[in-house]
């Protein structure tokens, strides 16, 4: 199954519009060749016109880094799925570890959230991972399968075929820990097998899983070159034109 690279730059809560906008304009001709990849910048809520705007024409796509599930009402501070669409946000990032571990993300708010997206045509990137003591407790699996099972519960086949996850090791972001390639793929595997177990074999074998973790383009290409590892979500090294070009460039082994 051959499935189209997804490299998107998480650029968390860094970049106001002026910034944002700057990036986009450096990295538009550095990733204009770059046709055989889906890339696609993330930046605060604040940045995304600047950046829809910056973005328009060229091969650069637009995410949010979250969304409520509501469409309308009163969510003081919350963002619903179509103002994004109304914003010219495509993707959406959905239950990063940080939104789990500072603001209460669980399974059943990634579940809500993730559903309001489907509905109003937004392409997830849902995030699932463990923490360093779940893994040093032999719970990787256990607790990836429950953020699997939980956070796509209601979903169809066919919802799938627009979701994207990304598998971020708690322990490898930020850290400059990455996972090695083998570790990586192990858990890869095990998402694409989760899936399957729930959505069947068609579902698993066209679903882009992406790594997140010090990605950078130092280790691109040695981790999108495993059997299951389709894409990174990448945090730091995307803040900078070159290096996110430059890893998106060594992800498609160029
Ligand atoms: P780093 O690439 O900075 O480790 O961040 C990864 C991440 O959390 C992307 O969502």
């Amino acid at each position: 199954m051959e499935r189209k690279v997804v490299i998107a730059g998480n650029w968390k809560m860094n970049k106001d519009a002026a910034a944002g906008r700057e990036l986009v304009e450096s990295l538009k001709p550095l990733v204009a060749g770059f046709t055989d990849a889906d890339v696609v910048v993330c930046p605060p809520f604040t940045t995304l016109s600047a950046v829809v705007a910056a973005a328009a024409g060229s091969n650069i796509k637009v995410g949010a880094q979250n969304v409520h599930w509501a469409e309308s009402g009163a969510f003081t501070g919350e963002i619903s799925a179509e103002m994004l669409v109304s914003s010219g946000v495509e993707y959406v990032i959905i239950g990063h570890s940080e939104r789990r571990q500072y603001f209460g993300e669980t399974d059943a708010t990634v579940n809500s959230r993730l559903k309001a997206a489907l509905k109003a045509g937004l392409k997830p990137i849902v995030c699932v991972g463990e923490t360093l003591a779940e893994r040093e407790g032999n719970k990787t699996n256990e607790v990836i399968g429950r953020q699997l099972r939980d956070g796509l519960a209601g979903l169809t086949a066919a919802d799938m075929a627009n979701v994207i996850i990304a598998y971020e090791p708690v322990w490898a972001i930020g850290t400059g820990k990455t996972a090695t390639p083998a570790i990586a793929e192990e858990t890869h595997k095990f998402i694409r097998e989760t899936v399957g177990a729930l959505f069947g074999a068609a579902t698993a074998s066209a679903l882009r899983i992406q790594y997140g973790g010090s990605m950078k383009p130092e280790n691109a290409r040695e981790l999108v070159a495993q059997a299951d590892i389709d894409g990174g979500l990448i945090g730091g090294a995307a803040l900078k034109a070159d290096s996110f070009a430059k890893l998106i460039s060594e992800a498609l082994g160029r």
